[in-house]
């Protein structure tokens, strides 16, 4: 299997790997497909709502490893609002793309940003405009990632 270059320097070397203590949001995920697992952190300004901080821990794979480092750095500095706009397909163009067969292990970091933002909103009491419920999301200590 034929890996980009980015895709393997974010495997070797992923970004914004570990925990957030207090974070304002937290989502947990599964992967339908390969029964992989997923948690990202996110600190939220209160006041700008822009994404100080994203942090991540995941049983998944290599493309997961992958995709969840790029899509933490994508959504760092940007708002809830423009977090949404991360997909999984933007995570992928910004790695130069994915084989195939490794496009599903994409969903993980998008998913589960989507689980932290839905937790955030449910906690803060806010409705995040276009953001629908994650189908997946896994509760705390259900998953046994931490
Ligand atoms: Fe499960 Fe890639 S095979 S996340």
């Amino acid at each position: 299997m034929k890996y980009s270059e980015k895709v393997m320097d974010h495997f070797n070397n992923p970004r914004n790997v570990g925990v957030i203590d207090q974070p304002s949001g937290v989502g947990t995920v599964g992967n339908a497909r390969c029964g992989d697992i997923m948690r990202i952190y996110l600190d939220i300004d209160p006041d700008t709502k822009v994404i100080r901080d994203c942090k991540f821990k995941t049983f998944g794979c290599g493309a997961a490893v992958a995709t969840s480092s790029m899509a933490t750095e994508l959504v760092k500095g940007k708002t809830i609002y423009e977090a949404l706009k991360v997909t999984n397909q933007a995570v992928m163009e910004a790695l130069d793309g994915l084989p195939p067969v490794k496009v599903h292990c994409s969903l993980l970091a998008e998913e589960a940003i989507h689980a932290a933002l839905w937790d955030y909103a449910e906690k803060n009491g806010i409705v995040i405009e276009g953001l629908s419920k994650p189908k997946t999301d896994i509760h705390e200590g259900e998953a046994a990632v931490s």
